[in-house]
């Protein structure tokens, strides 16, 4: 099927659009069944490689990641992120790296972080066939110090967004994710740009929304308002690793059933 027609499905559902982060096969797999677009985000630094920050996570990283959770995702569509210090600079850089994830992993596109300032070169990603997601609001390559906070709380956040929005609409992004953004100001954009919006943090008016995984699992220990924790899979995992831990000190592993 056509890239734009499968854009056209989903962005035409009767209901939100549901978005889930997937960074390896088991979970790729699950998520299929359940999301109309897996990211590939660069949550996967802090997530599972315990760094501390996005900025520190390298283009093979991205690549790794994305080629495993591409094989496993049968129906939803894979968009990896590109990773800080790959797009930025230039636009004959951003094309060649963009191109490097699409080729290497088979993804459908790749999602960019910020607006006018890279207007340009998503007009150039678009023109060369790429499918680019933008990202607004709280961007998390941005973030120095680990200081989380909210955006559009006074007037001149709020007309930088819009100018952002309409900035990167503007260059054909098929999707914009907006974080950590009041409310109020998500549905002026909404109002003014008429690409896709992915709330995390955002607006239940959003076109769509998406959550990384390992929050949802309860496999991390990061914090903030939009988070919904709808499992404690730390607690499930601690119990059966105590389960498996005291059979081998009480020999009662392996069993019989268990050995050749
Ligand atoms: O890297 C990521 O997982 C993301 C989502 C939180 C939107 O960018």
């Amino acid at each position: 099927m056509k890239k734009k027609k499968i854009l056209n499905d989903i962005f035409n559902l009767k209901r939100p659009i549901v978005c889930l982060t997937a960074y390896t096969k088991n979970i790729a797999n699950i998520a299929d069944q359940y999301a109309d677009i897996i990211l590939v985000g660069d949550s996967v630094g802090p997530v599972i490689y315990d760094l501390k920050s996005t900025r520190d996570v390298s283009l093979d990283m991205m690549i790794n990641h994305g080629k495993a959770v591409v094989k496993n995702a049968k129906k939803a569509i894979v968009i990896v992120d590109m990773p800080f210090g790959t797009y930025e600079k230039s636009k004959d850089i951003a094309i060649r790296n963009a191109k490097l994830i699409i080729k290497k992993t088979g993804a459908f596109g790749v999602k960019v972080e910020g607006g006018e300032e890279i207007s340009n070169t998503i007009k150039y990603l678009v023109n060369n066939g790429i499918f680019v997601m933008g990202h607004l609001g709280m961007l998390p390559q941005k973030i120095k110090n680990n200081v989380h906070k909210v955006y559009g709380k006074n007037k001149k956040e709020v007309s930088k967004i819009i100018r952002d929005a309409r900035s990167i609409a503007n260059s054909g992004v098929f999707s914009v994710v907006i974080e950590a953004t009041k409310e109020s100001l998500v549905r002026e954009l909404i109002s003014e740009i008429k690409v896709p919006t992915i709330g995390i943090g955002a607006s239940l008016h959003c076109s769509g929304q998406i959550l990384v995984t390992e929050d949802i699992l309860g496999l991390t220990d990061f914090k903030s308002k939009f988070i919904k924790k709808y499992s404690n899979l730390n607690d499930k995992i601690k119990t059966s690793l105590k389960k498996f831990h005291n059979d081998v000190v009480k020999r009662k592993y392996p069993q019989k059933k268990h050995l050749y």
